[in-house]
């Protein structure tokens, strides 16, 4: 519906003898249709599909935004549209989702890095266990002070920790990035610190190296390392870099290998390693070198 005509642009300005429209009778400057003419073509963002302009809005994810449209819940332009690939234009043509109108600006990306405690699962599913999104209540709460006119972004993380693993995750609002650094194609390497319970010796350090069969596929770390003890950390500790990403991997891998794992931290993703004074629970957003170090290739 690029190029679709919307009817109510000139309902948009002042109603007629309001306040605002008597105070500031020409608040919209006049800009000849050269300019005009150079600013869609040049500077508009192009049309985009449907499904992907209601994910990027925060609607839902790209699959079930997809629902949505299928189940004939999105209008466009005041008639239904049950087409996701159709192309629109969020700032000029008029979309409803169950009603309600999709606003004209999109909200900004977000690419923060979450150190994870122990203890929230990073789905937003069961009511009883907590979700590392509650941990982001507040950045999305003091939002529209920082984003005037924008609305709230959809975050969610990118893969997934395991309800007791502590450590980095990335948590974003653009699916385009998550599916690109979550793909097996990335070969993005992920480093943990598995720490043991009792002792670990070089054939416990083998059986890991060998690795072990997750979901029918065989699966070895890329390494393994015993590192050295500290005084003020008792018990042994490994370095383990994977980058299957398959579940349970490291815990998985540590008990095939006869050892009792006490507890689990990420401490890096590709080039990206999670900042050390950075506290559980906790995060920092991420700069284009960050998301560089992620392998984003935008
Ligand atoms: N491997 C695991 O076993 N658990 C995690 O949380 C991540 C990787």
């Amino acid at each position: 519906m690029a190029n679709a005509k919307t009817s109510n642009k000139k309902k948009k300005g002042k109603e007629v003898g309001s306040k605002a429209a008597a105070v500031v009778p020409t608040a919209e400057p006049k800009h000849s249709k050269a300019a005009r003419r150079f600013y869609n073509e040049n500077l508009r963002d192009p049309p985009q599909r449907l499904s992907k302009v209601l994910a990027a809005a925060g609607v839902a994810s790209r699959r079930s935004s997809e629902e949505l449209i299928f189940q004939g819940r999105v209008t466009v332009n005041g008639s239904v549209c049950k087409t996701p690939q159709t192309k629109v234009d969020p700032a000029r043509d008029v979309i409803y989702v169950n009603g309600n109108r999709l606003p004209k600006k999109l909200p900004s990306k977000i690419y923060l890095a979450l150190n994870k405690p122990k203890g929230y699962i990073c789905s937003s599913g069961e009511k009883e266990t907590k979700s590392v999104m509650s941990l982001f209540d507040d950045f999305i709460k003091s939002w529209d002070k920082r984003h005037p006119g924008e609305p709230k972004p959809r975050l969610f993380t990118v893969g997934r920790l395991d309800v007791a693993t502590t450590g980095l995750i990335i948590v974003t609002n653009d699916g385009e990035f998550a599916h690109q650094i979550s793909h097996p194609s990335s070969n993005l390497s992920k480093e943990y610190i598995a720490t043991i319970d009792g002792e670990v010796h070089k054939q416990h350090l083998i059986a890991i190296s060998e690795g072990t069969v997750i979901e029918d596929v065989h699966c070895t770390p890329d390494s393994v390392e015993l590192l050295p003890r500290q005084p003020d950390l008792p018990r042994p500790r490994l370095r383990i870099v994977v980058h299957e990403g398959r579940n349970h991997e490291v815990r998985e891998l540590v008990k095939n290998a006869g050892l009792q794992l006490r507890a689990l931290k990420r401490i890096r993703i590709g080039g990206f390693r999670l900042p050390v004074d950075l506290a559980l629970g906790k995060h920092v957003e991420l700069n284009q070198g960050n998301l560089k170090a992620l392998g984003w290739k935008s």
